[in-house]
């Protein structure tokens, strides 16, 4: 039994949605709240190219989804005024759509490629010494006639952004001079985040709301934003368009979302790993088939957020349920 995701990742990428996060996303260090760490050595090496006259080393973004990795891209190219193309891994289907890309390519402009893991391996070959020397290998011809041609590139930044590190090749991820891991936010920083989203859409929130939904939102600037404009119409249907602490509590009632941000899909999840593996440890391959769910879902987006908490813990045996999660969930051992 697969439950929908009310705040799964890609679902419910309706024009509104992608709308909205455009409209919500920052566009310069300044407004990017939080990664304090990334954004430091960031700046450094931006200053530290500019000064020199030459482009960014290529940067690897990685970390779960939602917490910024598209939008630390385009404030990357931003604050280098460099212009940014965006593809990803799996739009290039042919060694010929990368060659395609690259050769159009300007001095100092920014490639991002998003889920870079998606690549395929002959097309990762490519890369590495067009990353490497800013030179493209090509093949003209097919059979013993074939000759093999290196054409110069201009000098360009690749930022990859991928939710796993582990599945990328080693000889790629060694090509990038800067590999940045985006770590989830606190609770000040989701407020924060979710106090600016109010401005930009003139939503009207107390600061109890504010707060209680900065616990609710998974430590995570997409769900902040999403929970936000859910709320917002909540507010605008049963009440008067200000949300308080109360339309929050009714609001979030309805998503079933509680005070931890958990809704079904992760409550089925822990409860399982408790009822029918006796809290664990379990393989994540019997896991997902319990739930129905795909590994890699349960890997990317369920994961990250329950072992952050506390609520599971990951042994060389498989998963746990923690303590917390027993006690979370009303269950005795
Ligand atoms: N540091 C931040 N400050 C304010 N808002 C942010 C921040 N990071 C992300 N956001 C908001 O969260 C939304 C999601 O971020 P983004 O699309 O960059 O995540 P992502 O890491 O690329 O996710 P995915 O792995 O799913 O591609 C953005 O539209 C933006 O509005
Ligand atoms: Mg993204």
């Amino acid at each position: 039994m697969a439950i929908d995701r009310i705040l799964n990742n890609k679902i419910d990428e309706d024009e509104q949605e992608v709308e909205l996060e455009n409209s919500l996303r920052p566009r310069d260090f300044k407004n990017y709240i939080g990664q304090d760490r990334l954004k430091k050595n960031l700046k450094l090496a931006i200053a530290a190219a500019k000064k020199r006259g030459e482009p960014l080393d290529h940067v690897l973004l990685y970390g779960p989804p939602g917490l910024g990795k598209t939008t630390m891209a385009t404030v990357i190219a931003n604050e280098m005024n460099a212009t940014i193309r965006v593809t990803s891994g799996p739009a290039i289907e042919r060694a010929a759509d990368l060659a395609s890309l690259l050769t159009n390519l300007q001095d100092g402009d920014v490639l991002f490629i998003d889920e870079i893991h998606r690549l395929h391996r002959s097309i990762e070959e490519v890369l590495y010494s067009a990353m490497e020397d800013f030179k493209l290998d090509i093949m003209i011809g097919k059979g013993p006639s074939a000759k093999s041609l290196r054409l110069d590139l201009p000098k360009f930044t690749i930022i990859g952004a991928t939710t796993r590190t582990g599945t990328l090749a080693a000889p790629l991820r060694d090509r990038f001079g800067m590999i940045h891991r985006l770590e989830f936010y606190n609770e000040d920083e989701i407020k924060k985040i979710i106090d600016r989203a109010a401005k930009i859409l003139g939503v009207m929130i107390n600061e109890e709301a504010a707060r209680s939904l900065s616990q609710r939102a998974r430590l995570t600037p997409r769900i902040a934003n999403r929970l936000l404009k859910r709320v917002r119409d909540y507010a605008e249907v049963h009440g008067d368009g200000h949300i308080d602490k109360d339309i929050n509590v009714k609001a979030m009632e309805l998503l079933d979302i509680d005070e931890l941000g958990l809704e079904p899909a992760d409550r089925l999840l822990l409860n399982t790993i408790i009822d029918n593996y006796k809290g664990g440890p379990v393989g994540v391959d019997s896991l997902a088939a319990s739930i129905a769910e795909e590994r890699a879902t349960i890997e990317d987006f369920y994961e990250p957020y329950l072992l952050q908490i506390g609520l599971l813990s990951r042994t060389s045996r498989g998963r746990e349920a923690t303590q917390k999660a027993y006690k979370h969930l009303n269950k005795t051992r």
